[in-house]
This record gives structure tokens, sequence and C-alpha cells, in this order.
């Protein structure tokens, strides 16, 4: 017999299933709670709801744990490449040689990117937020490929637009980074390794030859890897939310890229290192800025501080403070940001307004040191998580498209004004 929980209301009880993971999580179903009762549930933010039941990627906030498909990500941020994590992200699996070499072949084949689409970028002023053109240039690409918008196409045809996206991103990133700069696009050069390339592609001047960098390049597999899922949060679930419309996936991807941009998200890396810059021009005082993200006063928070899952450290900021030292030694930087990044990880865990929150640092504190050290500019940060996070956003659409989920439809409960009668300000 499977668990139950039971629910009275009215003078009945209700008896609802109980759906146990395989990491032995448990959630209550909600779904005859309506029919049986009336009611609804109230979750705002949903920080208790459960959208979906997925076999990606497995958090355990209270621990401090993260898994890819059952692979703890210290594994895999250590010793994996980008392209196997979305492999796995996206089929399951681990791949096997012939089918990575399968793969990344086919990455090769659609790494093109339509000539028009450096016409589009051009019109957008050099000022623009990359984010914003990121979110653009990715939606658009439904009027270069029409043929992926049919929601009905075969497996394999939906395989080719997957394909065809993850080729295609370091493209146009680095397509964004060169009309900032007004600086010619660089193709894609297939003899190099989808990662390499992007470096290429993105820091290459007409003047120079670029040579790779095979520490830039390393750093960058292990915060791509980092930042590759994590599960139902805000963009991720606008991917599945969009996606359940049967909206085609440029679009679902640029809803995602959306979400990512906010500060309380993906945006939280750029904000960080603009917050450092500002306590290094302020005198260095940290507690000044601890004092302020604990006054309720001020707006202020302490960002790349908290997470709505993580109630421990989040391993992915554990593994980018390693890396964070690790590379900036190896390239010979002497970041003074970094020392006010640690110093004020002291104090805030030191804190009892931070300890009684559990607030940690969170991917976000320490990535952007890493990516300013190789070069990244702070606006291109959070594009830079959405390079990254486009397996995962994949996998979660891709599972959502297979398990056939219904579209995703809230339900409120209304406080508005009611059964008002119209009355007109003039003839009409
Ligand atoms: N600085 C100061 N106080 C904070 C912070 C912070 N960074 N984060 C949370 N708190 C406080 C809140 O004020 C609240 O205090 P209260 O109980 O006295 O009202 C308590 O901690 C709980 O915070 P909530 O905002 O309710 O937590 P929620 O789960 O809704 O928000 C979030 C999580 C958005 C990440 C939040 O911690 C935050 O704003 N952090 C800063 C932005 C950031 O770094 N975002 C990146 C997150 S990681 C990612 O998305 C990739």
């Amino acid at each position: 017999m499977s668990e139950t929980a039971k629910i009275e209301y009215n003078g009945s009880t209700v008896e609802l299933p109980v759906v146990t993971g395989t990491e032995n999580e448990k959630a209550v179903d909600i779904g005859p709670l309506r029919a049986k009762t009336g009611l609804i549930t109230l979750d705002t933010g949903f920080k208790n709801t459960g959208s979906t039941q997925s076999a990606i990627t497995f958090l355990d906030g209270e621990n401090g744990i993260l898994h890819y498909r059952g692979y703890p990500i210290e594994q895999l941020a250590d010793q994996s490449n980008f392209l196997e994590v979305a492999y796995l992200l996206i089929y399951g699996d681990l791949p096997n040689k012939a089918q990575f070499d399968a793969f990344t072949t086919a990455i090769k084949e659609e790494m093109h990117v339509h000539e028009n689409v450096k016409i589009f970028l051009s019109g957008f002023p050099q000022s623009a937020h990359p984010m914003g053109m990121l979110s653009s240039v990715i939606a658009a690409l439904h009027a270069f490929h029409p043929q992926d918008l049919d929601p009905y196409r075969p497996a394999e045809a939906i395989d080719r637009t997957i394909i065809r996206l993850l080729a295609k991103m370091p493209v146009i990133v680095s397509w964004i980074h060169s009309h900032v700069r007004g600086l010619p696009c660089v193709q894609p050069n297939a003899n190099y390794e989808y990662v390499e390339d992007y470096t290429r592609m993105m820091f290459s001047v007409p003047t120079h030859d670029y040579k790779i960098d095979p520490i830039l390049v390393s750093a960058l597999h292990k915060l791509l890897i980092l930042h590759a899922d994590h599960e139902q949060n805000c963009s991720t679930s606008t991917v599945r939310i969009v996606g359940s419309s049967l909206a085609n996936l440029y679009a679902s991807i640029s809803a995602g890229v959306n979400a990512l941009w906010g500060p309380l998200h993906g945006g939280a890396n750029q904000e960080v290192i603009e917050m450092l810059e500002e306590i290094k021009a302020n005198g260095g005082d940290v507690d000044l800025y601890v004092n302020k993200a604990k006054d309720k006063n001020d707006s202020f928070r302490l960002m790349g501080f908290g997470h709505r899952v993580y109630k421990n450290f989040d391993p992915r900021a554990r593994i980018i403070k390693a890396a964070c030292d690790e590379i900036l030694g190896k390239m010979g930087i002497d970041d003074p940001v970094l020392s006010i990044a640690k110093r004020l990880e002291e104090v805030a865990l030191q804190d009892p307004y931070f300890v009684e929150r559990k607030l940690y640092p969170n991917v976000d504190f320490y990535s952007g040191i890493i990516y300013r050290a190789i070069g990244i500019p702070v606006d291109f940060f959070t594009v830079m998580f959405a390079l990254g996070r486009l397996p995962g956003w994949i996998a979660q659409w891709k599972e959502m498209l297979a398990n056939k989920e219904p579209i995703g439809r809230p339900r409120q409960v209304y406080v508005g004004p009611v059964n008002r009668t119209y009355v007109p300000i003039s003839a009409r």
C-alpha cells in the first residue's frame, strides 16, 4: 500500500497520494484536492511546490548536494568537459566515445550562423545590454529555421533543432561581443573544440593571431559545467512553462534568457562585481555593507548571497572559490576585489543575521572574479551563465515534451473588488 497524506476540511477527510523520488524526496500529490474539496493550494513564489517529476538534476539544499543525472557536481567539474556534460543532461547518460564523436560532429555541422543575423545585430545600439541582444537573436533564429517550429515533428528533427541551438550559441555570444566592440564577427571553425573555438571567436582581434590559452579554456569548461543545470529555478521553470504551450525551442530558450537576466537570478553575477568594486572604492569597509544588507529600511542586499533552495553551502560556490584562487594564481593576477570578497564572506558567515537565515555565498559570488580575470566584460557575465545553462534548459524542455506535460497554468486566489456596476463617464 503506497503512502498517503490526509487533509481534513469541512468535516470530511481527503486522502492524497504521496509521491517518493529516487533520492527519497516526498511530495503530496494535490491533483485530486480540488475535485474532492473545492480547494486550491496557495504558494506564492512556488516556495514549496513541485512542478514536475524530473530525472535530470538532484539538489539537496539542506546538505549542499548537487548531482546531474546521478553524478556529483564535484566529479564532473573536475574531470569532465562541457559538451560531455551537455550530452549527459540532454540524453540521460554519459556518452561513449562513438556517441561523443557523433554528437560533436553534428554540432560542427550546425555552427554556421546566417549572415543576416549580423544585420539584425547591427540595429542594436552598441550600448545595448548583451542579455537583451542574446534573447532577441535566439528568438529570431526561428525565422532562419522555420522547419523547427512544428511541435509534432519526429524525434530526430527535434534533436536537430537542439544541436542547432547548441552549435550556434557560442557564435551568437561572440558576435554580440564583436558588435559591442565594433569589431568584425569571427566565423566558427570546426577544427577547434567547442570551448576553444568560443574563446577564439570571442577574443580574436583583426590585427593579431589568436593563440588558444589552455588555462582560460579549462577555467571555462569548469564554469560552464557548474552552471549547466539547477533543476526548477526561475529561468528553467520559465523555459518549461513557455515550452508547455508547444512554443518552439528558440522562443522557450529566449524566454529563459530573459528570466535569467534579473538581478535576483543570473543577473546577480554582474551585480556582485559592481558591489565589490563599490566597496573597494569606498575604502573596503565590508562591515558597512554587511550592516546595510541587514537594515530592513535599506533595499541593499548582499548580492551573491542567499539561495531559495540551499540552506547550507552552495556546492558550486565552494568549487568556484577554490577555482578562483587557482586560476588567478596561474594567470599571475592579484585582484584586490578577491580579498574583499573573502573578507565579506568571512564577516557575513559569522553574523547572526546571516547564520539564522542560512544565507551563504551562491554560485554568483566568486564567478565574476574569474570571468573578469579571463577578459569577459562585466555585462557579459550573465551571458556566460546563459551559455552554460543552455544544455540544462534544453534537457528540461525535452523532458517536459517527452512527459507530455500539460500546459502550465497556475491558479490564483482573487482578492480584487467584486460585482461592481459600470457607470459611464460620458455618452458613447
Ligand atoms: N542579503 C541580505 N538579506 C538577505 C539576502 C541577501 N542577499 N538574501 C535573503 N535575505 C534575507 C531576506 O531579507 C529575508 O529576511 P527576513 O526573513 O528577515 O524577511 C530572508 O533572508 C529570506 O530571504 P527571501 O528573500 O525570503 O528568500 P528567497 O528564497 O525568496 O530569495 C534570493 C532567494 C532571491 C536568492 C535572495 O537570497 C537574494 O535576493 N539574494 C541576492 C541575489 C542573488 O545573489 N541572487 C542569485 C541567486 S543564485 C541564482 O539564481 C543563480
